[in-house]
């Protein structure tokens, strides 16, 4: 009998389609046994945004995440998403890193990896899905499906075959950006069925509102596995209904055999969850058929619609998806997935603030023109290409193959703090983060940034300064809320605040109190307290051409100059971080380095000059 499997994504692909990834261990453990139970061909339940989740948020080893899940799990197939050769992370990593991490996800629990590339080049595929087949485990070869004059339906049959020939035990098609018609499906799923031996698997957002009919066109034409999520963490920019797919296909020859009832039960459960994330649900979780023209994947808009949110330029989002097409056609045409739609959605974001196309040029963009991600598939634009990296050389062979061996040197790194090759690993995909992170671990002192509770809590300080207020800077007004507060008289009192409904935590040391008490000192003048710490960035305002600044709040990461220094209009003189992405910032004027404001490490906003440059 042709039956139809289901694989459920609500451990992973669902929160990070609606709530930023922000689900905690703690709320998907309770429903395992029931989910353990229904029998889905697996459940996906680990990937890249996960792991940077926990780390970076939740402050949960990720690691301690899917053994406590392999524990609970034990009668399921437990699924992850490897993105190739950059494993969960942004970079490409060498072969015995790769191998590393392949072999300690499996000893911890995962049986099934969905291994794909952004740029769908099998080079940096092949080393992760041999080595899936080495620790025993299933590959599912991934075809990451856009849409752009190259990519036909032979192009993706040409890849599902070299994903065959390496292996593979399934072949996923992975629709991230739901741009799938139930006719390309049909005929995709047809063709690849008959070019190959391997079961295909589907995996098809549901944000443009055709997965559902995708689904049963590719059930007609022999689907083996389909993707989809408990109903309360489906539709929109997540997966379609798994009870549906299960209502749909129930008395036909494709029965997926699972138990609807059982089902519901399992969404009321997560209906209740999703309530304690209201303040990471996105402004575009519902049927978005914008999709369809500018071909940006869910995950990526809700990302998105959060940063532009932090910096205050929300309303600038039909600019940037109006840009993200145009950066793609000029980088060739990667799909958008991570973490190419990390690079053309940020470089996107920086040609719509900085009022100019590729004034500024992300570290990453410039190592994707020179072919460090891998080979575009089609060609690109040359006038971008000279504009970012010159005449630098642009390499042909498998990126992976300029890198030498590195667990060795990542050891040797974070000697001391890591406890296990897992530690080494975590500390491999996030370097900047896990230093930190295994830090307060080891010290027991790791605490989950805090979820907002829906009611304003009452404090202390309610009832002597507004609780809610708007605050207009620079001409943009933000919306915040004080929710929390720690004592009065603490040292470094940090209170609960949301701007614009994103929770923050902010830590506030006092440096100044005005005491305002006739009583106390006679005259009725206020007393002023000062300590010498100082505090606030310092950092003047920009008041010449000279004044280099960022489009884009972001840290410090690099300062490449120093005073007396000249520079040229144009040269790298900072390196800033925002966006989980390295952009140079250049020299505004030519000239002479007079003053520097940052050192590594520090928080910068727009409205300030970083470094002053004069005249020479
Ligand atoms: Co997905």
């Amino acid at each position: 009998m042709a039956k139809v499997h289901v694989t459920d994504v609500v451990l992973r692909d669902g929160h990070q389609s609606l709530i930023a990834t922000r689900m905690r261990t703690d709320d998907m453990l309770p429903i395992c046994s029931k989910l353990d139970s229904v029998g889905f061909w697996s459940l996906e339940a680990w990937g890249g945004a996960t792991f940077d989740a926990c780390v970076r948020y939740l402050r949960e080893d990720p690691w301690e995440r899917l053994k406590k899940l392999r524990r609970a799990l034990p009668n399921s197939r437990i699924q992850m998403l490897l993105r190739g050769q950059n494993l969960l992370g942004y970079r490409h990593y060498s072969d015995d890193v790769v191998r590393a991490f392949v072999q300690k996800s499996a000893d911890n629990g995962i049986d099934v990896f969905r291994i794909f590339d952004a740029m769908n080049d099998i080079r940096n595929l092949k080393t992760s899905i041999e080595a899936v087949k080495a620790v025993g485990k299933h590959a599912e070869g991934t075809i990451s499906y856009t849409t752009s004059p190259v990519h036909d339906i032979p192009y993706f049959v040409n890849l599902a075959k070299e994903l065959e020939s390496f292996g593979c035990d399934t072949i996923a098609i992975k629709d991230m950006a739901s741009l799938l018609t139930p006719q390309v499906t049909g005929d995709l799923v047809k063709a690849l069925r008959a070019a190959t031996s391997l079961p295909i698997h589907l995996h098809a957002h549901a944000t443009s509102g055709l997965a559902s009919m995708s689904i049963q066109r590719a059930v007609d034409n022999g689907v083996s596995i389909v993707d989809g999520c408990i109903s309360s963490f489906a539709e929109g920019a997540s997966l379609p209904t798994t009870e549906s797919i299960v209502a749909a296909l129930k008395g036909t020859e494709y029965d997926t055999g699972l138990d609807i009832g059982l089902l519901q039960e399992i969404s009321a459960y997560f209906r209740e969850v999703r309530k304690k994330y209201w303040q990471f649900e996105s402004e575009f979780t519902g049927v978005d058929t914008r999709v369809l023209v500018n071909q940006v994947p869910g995950g990526m808009i809700s990302n998105l619609s959060n940063q532009l949110k932090e910096q205050g330029a929300l309303n600038r989002m039909d600019e940037v998806l109006d840009e993200i097409p145009r950066v793609r056609e000029d980088l060739g045409f990667p799909p958008l997935v991570t973490p190419t739609s990390q690079i053309v959605g940020t470089q996107a974001v920086l040609n719509v603030m900085t009022g100019a196309r590729y004034k500024s040029v992300t570290n990453e963009v410039k190592n994707y023109l020179l072919g460090h991600y891998g080979k575009a598939p089609s060609t690109v634009n040359a006038d971008v290409r000279s504009l970012a990296v010159g005449n630098a050389e642009v390499i042909e062979c498998r990126p992976a193959d300029l890198l030498s061996a590195e667990m060795e040197k990542l050891r040797n790194e974070v000697e001391g703090l890591a406890k296990s090759e897992e530690d080494v690993l975590t500390y491999a995909m996030f370097p900047d983060l896990a230093k930190t992170f295994l830090q307060e671990r080891n010290a027991g002192s790791l605490k989950p940034e805090p979820l907002l509770s829906k009611d304003t809590v009452t404090t202390s300080a309610s009832r002597y300064a507004p609780s809610e207020f708007n605050v207009t800077l620079h001409g943009e007004t933000f919306h915040i809320k004080l929710t929390g507060s720690g004592h009065h008289g603490e040292e470094q009192r940090p209170f609960y605040v949301s701007v614009d409904g994103v929770a923050e935590e902010v830590v506030v040391e006092t440096l100044s109190e005005i005491e305002v008490s006739g009583a106390q000192n006679g005259n009725g003048e206020a007393k002023k307290k000062s300590s010498n710490s100082s505090n606030g960035s310092g950092r003047p305002r920009p008041s010449h051409p000279g004044c280099v600044t960022t489009a884009m709040p972001g840290t410090i990461v690099d300062v490449k100059v120093n005073i007396g220094d000249k520079v040229s209009a144009g040269d790298g003189v900072l390196v800033i971080e925002a966006m989980k992405m390295e952009n140079e910032i250049q020299a505004s004027k030519t000239g002479v380095v007079v003053a520097i404001h940052v050192k590594k490490g520090d928080s910068v906003t727009p409205d300030e000059a970083l470094l002053e440059i004069q005249p020479d």
